[in-house]
């Protein structure tokens, strides 16, 4: 039930710390030991690369999870858009191991990369919010999300938490392998401070609305930029804005818009960075001033140890691989406000349904 929230996304933005901590009770013993059944752990270590297939939110979650299986885990991680890949599939390695990432657990362009996964007996594994979906159902093994029904049709909480069972499980991995790196990453206290970094954010509300108002009530356009894991968030956060409010964004590499996209930019053209990478931090500033020198308004999300002043949001520090966690919550509520500000059905943007069961 939404209670006393107007609309199912805002409660579903505010749920996500207690969907961390939910997160860290199911999949962590004595706050220390992931809890990951040994044949799914087992099954990856024989494995010599990963490929994540999902669409939409679901792929952005897969791109951070690279970052997170290649860090912690060491292990060559592919992340690809399940429309694309069942009908051109890429060579594969010798010893693939595919994870599919679904909120609903019923999305037909992945299923039909998992029937043919299948088919070729490869081992898989759908982490899902939906315990008997068809995903959970007919891949070899399943992780749930634990992140209660998401109801609106913009996906909030079923990202972080596909981003925090990703962790967990990179974690898991890495430690049965041996990698110094996560058997030394303390995911435990990182997401606990996700947590209270999340709330924080879900706490500047207003002053989140009062961005809105100012950049993206009027405007046609807009952008987000950032990059490495800034990038990965920048493309979830321009579809959370499109999809709810019809603003035509785009998530770009900021060291790319040089090329070509900076032709866009006009005065007044809303350009949001984030900002939590440290070896690009200075490079991204430098596309801020580029794009400020041709009329943008800048909106920057920057991580406190990174921060410069006039800086509109910052974040309080936490992890380098975990800041999509919460780099994204004030996207999340920029979208969610601009769209109830243009007086939009925030739950249920046109032209979308909840599940895709078509391809
Ligand atoms: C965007 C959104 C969609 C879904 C996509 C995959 O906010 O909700 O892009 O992420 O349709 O859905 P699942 O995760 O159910 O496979």
């Amino acid at each position: 039930e939404k209670g006393a929230y107007p609309f199912y996304m805002l409660k579903e933005i505010d749920e996500q710390p207690a969907v961390m901590r939910r997160l860290l009770s199911e999949y962590v013993e004595n706050e220390e030991t992931v809890k990951i059944d040994d044949h799914i752990l087992n099954a990856m270590k024989a494995a010599d690369r990963l490929y994540i297939v999902a669409a939409g939110t679901s792929y952005h979650a897969g791109l951070v999870g690279k970052e997170l299986f290649e860090s912690l885990a060491n292990v060559p991680t592919e992340v690809h858009v399940a429309s694309e890949f069942g009908y051109h599939m890429p060579l594969l390695s010798e010893k693939p191991f595919f994870i599919f990432l679904s909120q609903s657990g019923e999305t037909a362009d992945s299923r039909q990369v998992l029937v043919k996964v299948n088919e070729m007996m490869y081992p898989s594994l759908t982490i899902t919010n939906s315990a008997n979906s068809t995903l959970s159902r007919e891949a070899t093994y399943t992780l749930l999300l634990h992140a209660g029904p998401e109801i609106a049709v913009a996906s909030t909480k079923a990202y972080t938490a596909q981003i925090a069972v990703e962790a967990l499980l990179a974690k898991a991995l890495g430690t049965v392998t041996g990698q110094v790196k996560a058997i030394d990453y303390d995911v435990y206290h990182e997401l606990t401070a996700v947590a209270n970094a999340m709330q924080a954010m879900v706490d500047e509300k207003e002053s989140i609305n009062d961005l809105a108002k100012e950049f993206l009530s009027e405007t046609r356009n807009a952008f987000y930029i950032g990059r490495g894991i800034d990038y990965d968030v920048s493309i979830e956060a321009a579809l959370k804005l499109k999809e709810v409010s019809y603003v035509q964004t785009e998530g770009f590499a900021s060291g790319e818009l040089k090329h070509g996209t900076i032709a866009l930019i006009e005065k007044g053209t809303p350009v949001v960075a984030i900002i939590t990478d440290a070896p690009t931090a200075s490079h991204t500033r430098g596309n801020v001033q580029e794009v400020l020198a041709r009329g943008a308004n800048t909106i920057t999300i920057s991580m406190e140890s990174l921060a410069n002043e006039g800086d509109q949001i910052v974040l309080p520090d936490v992890s380098d691989l975990l800041t999509p966690l919460v780099s994204i919550v004030p996207a999340q509520l920029l979208a969610y406000y601009t769209s109830l500000n243009r007086g939009y059905d925030v739950d249920k943007p046109r032209n979308l349904a909840k599940s895709v069961t078509v391809e």
